[in-house]
């Protein structure tokens, strides 16, 4: 385990998966099956990101049944209102109690043509409304191989972090583009100097305070087996995952990490 004292976030992208009726039911069997294994709910934070459709549903069920995870939005509006046919204000995600949204996905920046210029004027729309931005970075295997691996992470950060101000709640996601839904993931080595440097950004824009603060995650073919190899490394604090994050026990197993992180 790291030094960090950073609480551990387990974030789970569900993308465009689960309907509102299967969110429901999913998010409950997911807190049974933790209450059943007596996870210890405080030492780690678990974040859903469902669909905008199932956003209403999850936020009722979770307030309902007090169960501790927090609700989060795959992406929002850089507007906060007006003619903007399909976008989706801050504010109103904030009126549904959702604490976070993500930022710059690479499937975003990729079949959405999301610029680093877009994904700052979203994060400020975050913060606008009070919302943590889980801003996600990361290169592809062209970037890989031209420029190494942190060269261009470090750039999109460098920009989204532009105005934001030094006691700015975000979080900040390392997801390397060929990672994603690969089965490949990247080595917990190269997750940590990444995570590493782009923390030095963090430090420089935001300071040391934040830099100290801010939990960086790593994303991209995160499952039960290998969680415990990035946990292991000081500067990765938790985990953005996609495809492991819509199985139930597979999930679980992810959030409680500390039970086999060292396998
Ligand atoms: P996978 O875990 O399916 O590789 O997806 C990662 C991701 O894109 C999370 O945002």
């Amino acid at each position: 385990m790291g030094v960090s004292t950073r609480t551990p976030l387990i974030a789970g992208n569900w993308k465009m998966n689960l309907d509102h009726l299967q969110a429901v039911a999913f998010v409950q069997k997911l807190h049974w099956a933790l209450k059943d294994a007596k996870h210890e709910f405080e030492a780690v934070d678990v974040t859903v990101f469902p669909p905008y459709t199932d956003l209403r549903s999850v936020q009722t069920l979770i307030d309902a049944d007090k169960i501790p995870f927090g609700l989060g939005a795959q992406d929002l509006s850089t507007h906060d209102s007006g003619a903007y046919t399909g976008e989706i204000s801050g504010a109103f995600l904030k009126r549904l109690d959702v604490g976070s949204v993500i930022i710059g996905h690479s499937e975003r920046r990729d079949y959405h043509q999301e610029t680093d210029e877009v994904v700052a004027a979203k994060v400020q729309a975050a913060l606008r409304h009070e919302l943590v931005p889980v801003i996600c970075v990361g290169e592809t295997a062209e970037d890989l191989e031209k420029h190494g691996a942190s060269a261009v992470p470090v750039g999109q950060l460098e920009i989204a972090l532009e105005g934001v101000p030094a006691k700015a709640d975000i979080v900040v996601a390392y997801e390397p583009v060929w990672a994603i839904g690969s089965g490949q993931a990247a080595t917990p080595e190269q997750a940590q100097e990444v995570c590493a440097k782009l923390r030095e950004v963090v430090k420089a824009k935001l300071g040391e305070d934040a830099a100290a603060r801010t939990r960086i995650l790593y994303g991209g073919s995160v499952k039960a087996a290998n969680i415990a190899s990035f946990m292991r490394q000081p500067d990765v604090d938790g985990a953005l995952v996609g495809g492991a994050s819509l199985i139930v026990d597979e999930f679980a197993a992810i959030v409680r990490f500390q039970k086999h992180v060292g396998v």
